[in-house]
């Protein structure tokens, strides 16, 4: 965290960084160079925004507990990533992540900048379904992307996309894969999906917007009724919460690592990954296709990210569609 954030948060982020122990009043006002009583000001700010800081004469200060927000406020001090998250736009409630990013993007919003909602009333999933967006339970944001990329390999990023996502899911403790071509799933049970949306030049992209929502602290009760047989979410399959604002961090920093790779060393690597955590791979699958089921083995995908499904007519390349699994493994 640099020195020239709002007061509160430089406060904010010395507390963060000294862990359990105290930081004394008086080091935080040499250090940060305001008055012990500023000090004293800008902890209470804190305070009223939900952080227990722990205040003991003679010892100082100590974070106890930060609030359950993904605000900039929350997020910023844990962020370790240059482009991704260069802005944070935060909203307690949104329609959509997607579309207050669409508009950013075309106002001219720069590569990184990440919308954020604690709750979605018009969250929208892939195909034109919705995307359940309960408040403060889980994570809902949309990143502007502005790579160099020709219009036919945005395929790529939402490929990319889940492999990060997947990633930091693991790295949080849970054995999620990755279903073709971008949810995120643990047992069959959808945990996390991916929306793009693009504005392109006839050869390029100017823009790319990645839509990310993931149940992280839904409770089993909290799933809508008619997703409990297909949804779960982090803290179901760990058996304990998750915190969010960690959580979104490493997701982040996963997504920037991915997209550098990507820039560096094409989709190859981004591909070998995807099919490492693939869940779909070697699998019996139906694909609606226009309308009409085709039914195989999920074989690979190839350099485009297409699912090549072998049927008793040939080998199927399949730019898009829902994908079912046919068998438990
Ligand atoms: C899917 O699997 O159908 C895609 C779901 C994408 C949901 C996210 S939540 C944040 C962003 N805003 C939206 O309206 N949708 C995406």
């Amino acid at each position: 965290m640099g020195e020239g954030g709002r007061p509160e948060e430089i406060v904010l982020a010395f507390l963060a960084e000294a862990g359990d122990e105290f930081v004394s009043g008086e080091a935080l006002s040499d250090k940060l160079g305001f008055s012990r009583t500023a000090v004293w000001k800008h902890v209470n700010a804190l305070r009223s925004q939900g952080y227990r800081i722990d205040a003991i004469p003679a010892r100082g200060y100590r974070l106890v507990e930060i609030p359950d927000r993904l605000g900039e406020l929350e997020l910023r001090p844990l962020l370790t990533t240059e482009e991704i998250g260069c802005a944070l736009h935060w909203y307690a409630e949104v329609g959509s992540t997607n579309d207050v990013a669409k508009r950013l993007a075309e106002e001219g919003a720069r590569h990184g900048e990440v919308v954020l909602a604690e709750a979605q009333t018009a969250g929208r999933g892939r195909r034109g379904r919705t995307w359940s967006s309960p408040p403060c339970r889980n994570l809902y944001f949309s990143v502007v992307l502005r790579p160099e990329l020709p219009t036919a390999r945005a395929t790529e990023l939402t490929l990319l996309a889940a492999v990060a996502v997947c990633e930091a899911v693991r790295e949080a403790g849970v054995a999620a894969t990755i279903k073709w071509p971008n949810d995120v799933v643990v047992g069959g049970r959808k945990l996390a999906g991916i929306l793009a949306e693009l504005a392109a030049d006839p050869d390029e992209l100017q823009w790319l917007v990645l839509g990310v929502g993931v149940n992280v602290n839904l409770s089993a009760a909290e799933i809508p009724p008619e997703l409990r047989d297909i949804a779960t979410s982090m803290a179901i399959e760990r058996g304990q919460p998750v915190p969010r604002v960690l959580f979104t961090a490493g997701l982040l920093r996963a997504l920037e690592a991915w997209l550098e790779r990507h820039r560096e060393d094409g989709f190859e690597a981004v591909r070998e990954a995807w099919k490492a955590r693939s869940d779909t791979l070697g699998r019996e699958v139906r694909v609606r296709l226009r309308g009409v089921d085709l039914v195989g083995v999920a074989e690979d995908i190839d350099h485009s990210g297409a699912l090549l499904v072998r049927t008793d007519a040939g080998l199927e390349r399949v730019h898009a569609g829902d994908v079912e699994h046919l068998r438990a493994r």
